[in-house]
């Protein structure tokens, strides 16, 4: 079972669990109870009450290595003061001044793939990838002059270590990482301390700062206390931000792509949306409202392939959801994948149809219904950013190019803690 785990975490999601709201069965070997929860109403009971479902201690542990006490990995006061301080910087309204970033890293990744031959072979997801690392960094450090290649090699090789916690850990598999990935990512972890720090001291020096991440960040303030966050609570957010919001970001990009050239009906539909709303013309703030296809495009396909496809609570105390009997310590597992292809509550669940996120159509669903970013007190706080993002990469690139999927090729899911896709994303590039 252990090896099906470390391959794919979606495995051990029985098949009634696509029909059924919510049951209960028993970790094998351990007999700890474990709910499988899909209803919305028993979702929302439990993602609401932070104090009494918090986030299991197994999944933090090695990830607590590498983040800290960032908003991910943080819990009690030390989470609340940041959220709340942290929260407001990711508001529609202030994100818009991260639009330009956004948009520049999004220009020379179409400039990237326009300098390839009408028919080339090429692997969307690590695109998609260097894109989102990309638009993280500018948003983060703009005008800071680091250096890039030495920054990519520190994040990448904490994503490559910190990144790879999966649900072994749940399972109580010993908290060990082999010696030489222990040794590269001290290596790596240092030369992000240190270039943190010295980009500090130079903000801080800096009379007229640039609205990017990092001067959010520094602004920020936690409304009931006025406490602003540590130098160290910096720099335990930013390493965050790289591993909550790359990876994933890309991989409902990859799949969206993948979704778009299987149905060349809603591709031309976004193409033609996007030709009469926004043309040519470089992507601003102010079209946002126009791309809104190109964002219902993003969130269908993260409803039916959701980065995060589950995430675990455990309960505090012993507790009733439901009309389940839920004693203390019990785990609760979250699949946003089967949440989202759950019969009971999605007509023809397996179809792909952006309308589903028309406004109105997204504003009558039951909120905790549809969670690739959770809900609730501990949801995403980068999600404005992503729907933003992403919205922004799908309107760039589709008006430019049409994808087809490779010959031959057929993607395969790889669900660890988030939802690859297995061996990447062969895709041949059409011109418009
Ligand atoms: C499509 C892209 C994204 C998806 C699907 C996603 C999904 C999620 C999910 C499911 C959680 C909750 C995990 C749990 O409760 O166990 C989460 C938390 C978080 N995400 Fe994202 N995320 C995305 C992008 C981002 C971005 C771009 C950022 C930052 C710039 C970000 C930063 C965070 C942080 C800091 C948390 C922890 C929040 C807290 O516990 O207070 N995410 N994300």
């Amino acid at each position: 079972m252990l090896h099906h785990i470390r391959r794919d975490q979606l495995y051990i999601w029985p098949a009634r669990t696509y029909r059924e709201l919510i049951f209960r069965t028993e970790v094998p070997l351990k007999k700890e109870p474990i709910f499988f929860v899909s209803d919305p109403d028993a979702l929302k009971y439990i993602l609401t009450r932070n104090d009494r479902f918090p986030k299991s201690d197994y999944q933090n542990r090695l990830l607590k290595k590498g983040l800290g006490d960032g908003l991910l990995t943080a819990d009690g006061p030390k989470w609340r003061g940041q959220r709340r301080a942290i929260q407001p910087a990711f508001k529609v309204a202030l994100l818009k001044s991260l639009v330009p970033a956004m948009a520049a890293a999004i220009e020379a990744a179409v400039d990237k793939l326009d300098a390839l031959p009408d028919g080339a072979e090429f692997d969307m997801h690590q695109e998609t990838m260097l894109l989102t690392l990309d638009v993280l960094r500018r948003a983060m450090f703009e005008r800071v002059a680091v250096d890039n290649a030495k920054m990519g090699w520190a994040v990448s090789e904490y994503l490559a270590t910190f990144g790879q916690v999966d649900l072994g850990d749940y399972f109580s598999v010993p908290d060990w990482l082999p010696r030489a990935k222990h040794f590269r990512v001290r290596e790596a972890s240092k030369y992000f301390d240190d270039a943190v720090a010295s980009i500090l001291a130079k903000r801080r020096a800096d009379k007229s700062p640039p609205r990017d991440l990092l001067q959010l960040m520094m602004e920020a303030r936690d409304e009931a206390t006025g406490k602003g966050l540590t130098d160290q609570e910096i720099r335990d957010n930013l390493i965050t931000f790289f591993l909550a919001g790359h990876e994933t970001t890309a991989i409902g990009l990859s799949w969206a792509f993948y979704l778009l050239a299987l149905h060349p009906d809603i591709d031309a539909r976004l193409y033609n949306g996007l030709r009469a709303g926004v043309g040519d013309r470089p992507l601003s703030a102010d079209d946002l409202d126009s791309i809104r296809y190109a964002q219902q495009v993003f969130e269908e396909a993260m409803r039916l392939y959701p980065p995060v496809p589950m995430f675990n609570r455990v309960a505090a105390e012993d507790d009733d959801v439901a009309g389940h009997a839920v004693p203390k310590g019990a785990h609760i597992f979250i699949s946003p994948y089967v949440l989202h292809r759950h019969r009971q509550l999605w007509e023809r669940p397996n179809d792909f149809d952006p309308d589903r996120f028309a406004p109105d159509a997204a504003a009558s669903r039951h909120r905790f219904q549809y969670l690739p970013f959770n809900a609730g007190p501990r949801a995403c706080v980068g999600l404005n950013f992503a729907l933003m993002e992403g919205a922004m990469a799908i309107a760039a690139l589709a008006r430019r190019f049409r994808f087809d999927l490779a010959t031959g090729f057929t993607p395969e899911m790889e669900a660890r803690v988030t939802l690859r896709p297995k061996g990447g994303m062969r895709m041949v590039l059409r011109r418009r």
